[in-house]
């Protein structure tokens, strides 16, 4: 993403955006460390430590034919490489410091323009509809894959229950905010909180999933506990984690990555192997544990059969 690059990307190419990131985080890190020593002061004691608890197993999964017959990647894989900004900036810490955060008691508001607004309870949610296991591939913008055995149920299945008005045009989905539970909350490396957006009728079709759950268990915490949007055939920026708010809106939403660097990340973020990222191609991708970009990137992450007639009559390389 903006603080991240592959490994194939010479240093050459990277060293303004690193000095752009060191005056920014120097300038927002001024301004946290006074209020950080406020924080430090009233900070409550730390939250039972979830993420080391036993893994919790989800009874009555169903198998989904939305599934890829691919190998799957490790659980170690799925849990030790994580994108979650709020618990830092490397790959490892997510892992190493999400287990701040509380994932009971946990409330979804869903409002805006719906007939029924309503705040779901979390485990209301989780029995809204069959929990189904889907094997999906997920691209990272940032040119490395895995297939993951995702928990969840359609995201249409909520939207159904809550009765869009003819004004909802897109959902927006927010993450939760607090400072306590996401240390990295407390520095300015991204616009807190995180927010994504789909169009309505991406987010009504039946690929794009709440998740609740992978390999079997509860999803961990570095993966977006306890419920987190899964859209497969754009880059996993949009999928977005540990939600707390989905609202529907007429106009198009704002995103953080967008919002961040506008040029490199869009609204769409449609996978395309043929429109390359400012900074590096997307023909192909690091099929992890690879080290190597040896694996050909598809048009839709491969789901262009069932996806492709959303952007029908929509130029992509505008709409990235
Ligand atoms: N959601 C929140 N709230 N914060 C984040 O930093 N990162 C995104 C997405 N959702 C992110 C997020 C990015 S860039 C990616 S690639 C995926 O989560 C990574 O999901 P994973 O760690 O489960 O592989």
């Amino acid at each position: 993403m903006l603080i991240k690059k592959p490994t194939d990307i010479k240093s050459s190419e990277i060293t303004d955006e690193k000095l752009y990131r060191n005056r920014r985080q120097f300038m927002l890190t001024a301004s946290a460390a006074v209020a950080g020593a406020v924080i430090t002061a009233c900070k409550k004691s730390p939250p039972p430590n979830v993420a080391t608890a036993p893994p919790q197993k989800l009874e009555g999964v169903v198998k989904s034919s939305f599934t890829v017959d691919e190998p799957l990647n490790s659980l170690k894989d799925i849990t030790t490489y994580n994108n979650f900004y709020e618990f830092g900036t490397d790959k490892s810490d997510p892992a190493a410091n999400a287990h701040t955060l509380v994932t009971r008691p946990w409330t979804v508001a869903v409002e805006g323009e719906v007939m029924k607004p309503k705040t779901f309870d979390i485990d209301e949610l989780m029995k809204l509809a069959p929990l189904e296991e889907r094997v999906y591939r997920f691209r990272c913008v940032e040119a490395w894959s895995m297939v993951i055995p995702w928990i969840g149920f359609p995201l249409n299945e909520l939207i159904k229950r809550v009765e869009p008005t003819s004004k909802a045009k897109y959902v927006q989905f927010t993450t939760l905010l607090d400072r306590n539970q996401m240390p990295e909350q407390r520095f300015g490396t991204l616009e807190w909180p995180y927010v994504e957006g789909l169009r309505l009728d991406e987010a009504m079709h039946p690929l794009a999933i709440l998740a609740v759950g992978l390999y079997g268990q509860v999803l961990p915490n570095q993966n977006g506990a306890p419920i987190r949007l899964i859209v497969p055939w754009k880059y996993g920026f949009k999928s977005i984690k540990s939600i707390v708010k989905i609202k529907f809106v007429e106009s198009q939403p704002m995103t953080t990555w967008n919002l961040m660097a506008a040029d490199e990340y869009g609204f769409y973020a449609n996978v395309n192997p043929e429109v390359s990222h400012p900074r590096w191609s997307q023909a192909s991708e690091r099929r992890l544990p690879s080290l190597f970009k040896s694996t050909k990137t598809l048009m839709f992450n491969g789901y262009a059969d069932q996806v492709a007639s959303l952007y029908s009559g929509i130029d992509l390389r505008k709409n990235y």
